[in-house]
């Protein structure tokens, strides 16, 4: 908080720790201000995280986001993410649902009709039988690489349960033929400067899928206030970042800051609120 955040997100988290895959599992295609991870979700499991952040939380000074994901190994994807919620009850300003990630084989098919219908069902019945959190915002974060049909599926999902946001978006498996990167034939998630253009353009379309119903997070590429802005104008009401920080260090956060006024000033805007949606079509 200290740097200029606003809020913060832990995660993903699994019931059980998982050592995630074998390094290395981070690359830096510096050239494209981009990064590629299979990580894996490499994590101390719920329990401990529970106790950390139960222990650290009245010093961050700000809402925290908790993130949840499955097991690789699990044998019930679902079970896990129920489980994630009950240990973190009272303790999340907001639940993540996290069934983007490319790194955990079988996790982005949860983001298919009918199992995301599923899940969402276990999910909100889930919430309303806890004691503190139940009703905790429950966003879900979702792929860039969703084709048309799912994406605008997964929106209506998301408002006929009424969930309440939608994260836009993990990071892609594409590989945009503009990388010059020596990394970029990696296998794994790319983030950074590279996914800004697509992650946007799946944010507009969230945004005109859900009819500005619901609150958006834009998230990808976000290098700079324009960045910020731009995601903003697709129709995101906030914004989140982790590869423009590892480039650009946590100045980012006052530059950010400032072009941003400078943004909503040049289109005449009072407040971000104003500007959220205007450019989603
Ligand atoms: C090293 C690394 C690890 C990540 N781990 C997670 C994760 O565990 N859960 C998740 O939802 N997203 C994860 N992400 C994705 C980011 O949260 C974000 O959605 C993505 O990187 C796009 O934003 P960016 O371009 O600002 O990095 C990870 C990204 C990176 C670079």
């Amino acid at each position: 908080m200290k740097l200029g955040f606003g809020f913060t997100e832990v995660g993903t988290i699994t019931p059980r720790p998982q050592a995630g895959n074998p390094k290395p599992r981070l690359f830096r295609l510096t050239e494209d201000d981009g990064v590629i991870n299979r990580m894996g979700f490499n994590n101390a499991g719920s329990e401990a995280v529970v106790t950390r952040l139960a222990a650290s939380k009245p010093n961050i000074g700000g809402m925290v986001g908790v993130n949840i994901g499955a097991n690789k190994d699990s044998e019930d994807f679902v079970a896990d993410y129920v489980t994630g919620l009950q240990r973190f009850d009272g303790l999340a300003d907001y639940f993540v649902i996290n069934i983007s990630s490319p790194n955990t084989p079988g996790l982005r098919d949860l983001q298919g009709r009918a199992a995301l219908a599923a899940l969402l069902d276990k999910l909100m019945e889930t919430r309303a039988g806890l004691a503190r959190s139940s009703q905790t915002p429950l966003l879900v974060k979702i792929a860039p690489d969703l084709s048309a049909e799912d994406h605008e599926a997964i929106c209506a999902e998301a408002l006929s349960h009424k969930i309440d946001g939608l994260i836009v978006s993990n990071t892609t498996l594409s590989r945009p033929d503009s990388l010059i990167g020596g990394n970029k034939a990696e296998a794994g998630g790319l983030s950074g400067r590279p996914l800004m253009a697509l992650s946007t353009e799946m944010l507009a379309r969230t945004y005109s899928f859900t009819q500005g119903a619901m609150p958006l997070v834009g998230v990808g590429g976000i290098m700079s206030g324009r960045d910020a802005y731009a995601k903003i104008c697709a129709g995101a009401s906030v914004v989140q970042l982790y590869s423009g920080l590892v480039f650009e260090g946590p100045a980012l956060l006052g530059r950010i800051k400032s072009e941003l006024t400078t943004c909503l000033a040049e289109d005449s805007f009072g407040s971000i609120a104003e500007a959220v949606g205007s450019r989603a079509n």
